[in-house]
C-alpha cells in the first residue's frame, strides 16, 4: 500500500464563526452534512472551533488530490467520529470518484483545534 498524497489546512476559528453568523444554514448546508453539523452542539468557541477543524479536514482532502481535486464538492468530504473520538473521512460522490481516479481507497484523517486556529492533515492511500 503506498501514500497517493499528502495535504495540511489551517483555518482561522473566527472566520467560520462569521460565515455562520452571516449565512447560516445556507452556509452551513452547502459544505457540513448533518452529522458534522453536531459540533454546533457544544459549547461557546468549541462549536466553531470544531466547524473550522472540518473546514480545514476537507481543504487538506483537496490539497492531498492535488490535480485531481476539480470539481470535488465540500459536501461529498465527510469527517465523522470512531469509537474512541478519533475523526474519519467519509467520502460521497465527487470525492469518492475524485480518490478513486487517483487509484486510491482511502483517506486517513488527523485534526487538533486550539481557541483561535484549527488545523487538519489528510494522507490518501
Ligand atoms: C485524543 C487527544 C490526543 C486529543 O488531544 P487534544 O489536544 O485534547 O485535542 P486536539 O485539539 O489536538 O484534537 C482534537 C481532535 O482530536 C481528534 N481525536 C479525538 N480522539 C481521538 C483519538 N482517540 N485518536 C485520534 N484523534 C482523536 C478529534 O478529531 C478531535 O476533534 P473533534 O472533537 O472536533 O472531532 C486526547 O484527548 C487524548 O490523548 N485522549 C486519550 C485517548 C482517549 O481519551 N481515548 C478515548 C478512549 S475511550
Amino acid at each position: 500500500m503506498s501514500v497517493l498524497g499528502l495535504g495540511t489546512d489551517i483555518v482561522c476559528v473566527e472566520r467560520i464563526a462569521a460565515l455562520v453568523e452571516r449565512h447560516g444554514a445556507r452556509f452551513l448546508d452547502r459544505v457540513f452534512r448533518p452529522q458534522e453539523q453536531r459540533v454546533l452542539q457544544r459549547v461557546g468557541r468549541a462549536a466553531s472551533a470544531g466547524l473550522a477543524a472540518r473546514w480545514a479536514a476537507k481543504e487538506a482532502f483537496i490539497k492531498a488530490l492535488g490535480p485531481h481535486a476539480a470539481a470535488v464538492s465540500y459536501r461529498d468530504v465527510e469527517v465523522v467520529r470512531g469509537e474512541a473520538g478519533q475523526p474519519l473521512m467519509r467520502l460521497h460522490g465527487t470525492a469518492a470518484a475524485a480518490l478513486a481516479a487517483l487509484g486510491g481507497s482511502q483517506a486517513l484523517v488527523s485534526l487538533s483545534h486550539e481557541r483561535d486556529h484549527a488545523t487538519a492533515t489528510v494522507i490518501l492511500i
